[in-house]
């Protein structure tokens, strides 16, 4: 049988890890897939290195309209990113009946729900492994292992280059800056790094993994995004002291009145073993009634593992796209017309543990104000850590590990906390989760 013929839009990191494991495995993906796959045509806008990544083994070309629109491509792997141009060309090959292959989770979060339906009318397929968590296949497990299940919540490291920042910055001590350079260097940084430290790329693939979860459509604007730039060191160090690690979690939780869809820093017993993943490894615990907790675990980001991903989904659709659409496994694990409008809760509503951090004035009743206006928020304390005053300075900092609560009822006392003239700062809340 011919090769399946397949465009590559933009050749960059993945798109060049993509070109070398499909060379170098060839043979072997050949045989998974029933016949050969081979990138007959690669776009980007600089020709010259591209020319040299493929060692002229491959037509390139400037212009990826031109690409998405020729009759002899059956599948565009769409490797630019971001949802500019990016968009335009995966609704391009869609309406020109190519089946898609794409790593770019900020695509598919934001307008996901037009690009699933396009493709549902035209009966193609558009597969994603390669947007949440890299090499890690995740999608296959949601969609298809656990497809058994009411999955309940799902907690994952999902960001490979704030994972690498809060390692380095904790075990090695150096400076967040002189950490995300090295990260950009790397190839694991989003084209505009923000996103990952600000949790924007996290809240794209935990939209992702939510819709997929639950059933729902995608709806990445109502995600709780917070990334790890107002993080201090000396709430990591505290956090350690009392036996927690912090890490940026996307988290989303299914319950009786709504979903909860949120990222932000998250303190996690040092004892559970996504506490203990380093570097730019990525983690996914998924909750489901029936199976219990299951993780997945590896390299969330970088060429070759995200190729891995890429590559799977390239003989998904080859062995696939000859089967009648309605027997494919719907993009989003539920059939489109039994997705369900659950809502995604605010913040204020969600239910979460938390660490209160406080610089108080260090004199007799102050801890007993600050208990009192927690128990009357209804706010059961866990455990709580009063540093030593330095001599000559009668202040210390208290900190205080709250059990569940809604994140209102935290608010409201927090801002009478603030209005006692012996709390000298800001309280700094994070929230904590115990995922067991
Ligand atoms: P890169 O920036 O390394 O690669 C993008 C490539 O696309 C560049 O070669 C760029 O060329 C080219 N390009 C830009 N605009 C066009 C255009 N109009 N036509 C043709 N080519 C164009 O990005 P990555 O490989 O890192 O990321 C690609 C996608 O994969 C993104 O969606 C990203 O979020 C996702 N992803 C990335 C991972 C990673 O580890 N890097 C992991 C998982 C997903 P030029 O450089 O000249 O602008
Ligand atoms: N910028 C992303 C990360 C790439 O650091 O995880 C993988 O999606």
């Amino acid at each position: 049988m011919n090769p399946i013929k397949v465009g590559l839009l933009g050749i960059g990191t993945v798109g060049s890890g993509t070109f070398n494991v499909l060379k170098r495995n060839q043979e072997e993906i050949r045989r998974r897939a029933g016949r050969g796959i081979e990138i007959a045509v690669v776009a980007d806008l600089n020709t010259e290195r591209a020319r040299e990544l493929t060692n002229g083994e491959v037509e390139i070309v400037s212009d990826a309209n031109e690409v998405v629109s020729r009759p002899d491509i059956d599948i565009v792997i769409e490797l630019i990113g971001g949802y500019g141009i990016a968009r335009e060309l995966v609704l391009k090959a869609i309406e020109n009946g190519k089946h898609v292959v794409t790593a770019n989770k900020a695509l598919l979060a934001v307008h996901g729900n037009e690009i699933f339906e396009a493709a549902r009318k035209k009966g193609v397929i558009v597969a994603f492994e390669a947007a949440v968590a890299g090499g890690i296949p995740i999608i296959k497990a949601l969609r298809e292992g656990l497809t058994a299940n009411r999955i309940q919540w799902i907690a994952g490291i999902i960001n490979g280059t704030t994972n690498f920042i809060l390692s380095e910055m904790r075990d090695k001590g150096l400076d967040f800056d002189v950490v995300l350079k090295e990260a950009q260097q790397l190839g694991y940084a989003e084209a505009d790094p923000t996103f990952d430290i600000e949790g924007v790329d996290a809240a794209h693939k935990v939209t992702l993994m939510s819709a997929i979860a639950f059933g729902m459509p995608v709806q990445f604007d109502k995600a709780h995004v917070e990334g790890i730039t107002k993080l201090s060191a000396i709430d990591i160090k505290y956090a350690e002291e009392l036996g927690y690690r912090i890490k940026l979690l996307g988290i989303t939780r299914r319950r009786d009145d709504g979903v909860e869809l949120r990222v932000h820093p998250t303190l996690v017993p040092a004892s559970r073993l996504i506490a203990n993943v380093e570097g730019a490894m990525n983690a996914v615990l998924v909750q489901g009634d029936a199976v219990g907790a299951t993780l997945y675990y590896g390299k969330g980001a970088g060429a070759e593992p995200t190729a891995s991903a890429v590559i799977a989904d390239l003989v998904d659709v080859t062995r696939l796209h000859t089967a009648d659409p309605n027997h494919r496994v719907p993009h989003l694990a539920f059939q489109p017309d039994e997705l369900s409008s659950v809502p995604v809760l605010p913040i204020e509503e969600i239910n979460s543990s938390y660490y209160l951090r406080m610089r108080v004035a260090d004199e007799t009743g102050v801890l007993a104000e600050i208990t009192r206006i927690l128990a009357e928020g209804g706010i059961s304390i866990d455990a709580m850590l009063q540093k030593e005053s330095r001599e000559g300075e009668p202040q210390t900092d208290i900190i205080i590990l709250t059990h569940i609560t809604r994140e209102k009822h935290v608010n409201a006392a927090i801002a009478k906390i603030e209005a006692l003239p012996t709390v000298l700062s800001a309280v700094t809340r994070l929230r904590m989760e115990e995922l067991n």
